[in-house]
């Protein structure tokens, strides 16, 4: 088996692509990535030299590329995004051009290589269902919920995910799409929030929580996504989308209550500041079918210890993210209100 990976040196691709060479011994990976901002080569840094790897320096809008690269391949697992939702506030371009126009692009792509036949899994988001209230707990996102997408991002991931249902009910295709939770773990961007928190915390500095804290979030370890989207691209029935979560749903307040105490800080460390415009109130998953149908359920997000040795992993890792953060980067409340 030989599976193209777009987006493989991101947070989630790199995890994923270490999961194929670790446990999938027969298969060979080739990870095709533009290396934007959050891709990082250096994430993937022990396993230059394996013979089954291959690294691609692409777009997914880049069709003449694609049609070097993909007629040797098996299948394609598809990450490639921009990702996150402050940065489709401040410029939602980018994430309508690679995450909306470059999932058709590589859609035509591979139906050029391959015809109808040859698997395409997308990695899309729950982000897409909207959002749930804060105040009916038992209210989940199903399958069937409707697409009701708030932000830029999630409406761009939406694109990608309704291109890649049309072109199972037009063209037939063998098309497989995850709506996961939120992700944490190591080699996450310090952007996002779990790793700027940290990050912040052992630079001294304060962590800027949106709002009144009450968002709510389900969290997922990153492996335990990886392994959802290896099951899916093996067993997945063609054509279906399947909900992926850690049934592990934290208010934000709670979040960083828990890494503040987890790093021995008190509360004088929480800067409450202006909310995220549009900020979704709340994503919960109900991740049934997939464990149903699949027998796939989460083994490494447990609460308080995953967490735990995340912030264990930033701590030991200190020089990586500084390189990741230093030039231009700035988080998105510095960039807009600091
Ligand atoms: P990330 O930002 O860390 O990585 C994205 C990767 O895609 C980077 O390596 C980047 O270089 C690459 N990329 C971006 N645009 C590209 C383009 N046009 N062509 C080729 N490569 C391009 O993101 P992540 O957190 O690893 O997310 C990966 C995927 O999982 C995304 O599709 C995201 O929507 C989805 N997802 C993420 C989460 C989460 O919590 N992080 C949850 C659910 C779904
Ligand atoms: P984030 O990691 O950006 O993921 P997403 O927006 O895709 O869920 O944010 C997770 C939650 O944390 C979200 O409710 C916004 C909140 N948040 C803050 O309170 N402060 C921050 O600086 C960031 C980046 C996020």
């Amino acid at each position: 088996m030989h599976v193209l990976v777009t987006g493989g040196a991101g947070f989630i691709g790199t995890s994923f692509v270490r999961m194929i060479l670790r446990d999938r011994p027969g298969w060979r990976v080739t990870n095709y990535d533009a290396l934007t901002y959050s891709g990082n080569l250096e994430n993937l840094s022990e396993i230059e030299g394996n013979e089954r790897y291959s690294f691609v320096k692409g777009d997914v809008r880049d069709a003449q590329l694609l049609d070097e690269v993909l007629p040797g391949v098996d299948a394609v697992v598809h990450m490639a995004a921009e990702s996150h939702v402050d940065r489709s506030i401040m410029d939602s371009g980018p994430f309508v051009d690679s995450n909306t126009r470059g999932t058709q692009v590589l859609l035509d792509a591979w139906r050029r290589a391959h015809g109808v036949d040859r698997r395409f899994v997308y990695v899309s988001t729950d982000e897409v269902y909207g959002t749930l209230p804060l105040e009916d707990k038992n209210a989940l996102f199903t399958e069937e919920t409707p697409l009701q997408t708030n932000s830029p991002y999630s409406a761009s991931k939406a694109g990608g995910d309704l291109m890649v249902r049309a072109y199972h009910h037009t063209h037939g295709m063998d098309v497989v799409t995850t709506r996961c939770s939120n992700n944490f773990g190591p080699w996450q961007f310090p952007e996002k929030v779990i790793p700027l928190f940290v990050t912040n915390l052992l630079d001294g500095k304060k962590v800027p929580l949106y709002g009144d804290g009450r968002n709510v979030r389900d969290w997922l370890h990153v492996e335990d996504h990886c392994e959802a989207v290896l099951t899916v691209l093996e067993k997945g029935r063609s054509g279906e989308v399947y909900n992926v979560g850690g049934n592990n749903e934290r208010s934000n307040l709670e979040l960083t209550h828990s890494i503040l105490s987890i790093m021995g800080h008190g509360d004088e460390m929480i800067e409450y500041v202006k909310d995220r415009p549009g900020h979704d109130l709340r994503y919960a998953i109900d991740a049934s079918k997939i464990k149903r149908e699949l027998g796939w359920e989460p083994t490494r997000s447990a609460w308080p210890g995953a967490l735990e040795d995340t912030v264990s992993w930033y701590t030991e890792n200190r020089s990586w993210w500084e390189r990741v953060r230093s030039g231009a980067y700035q988080s998105y409340y510095e960039t807009q209100y600091g």
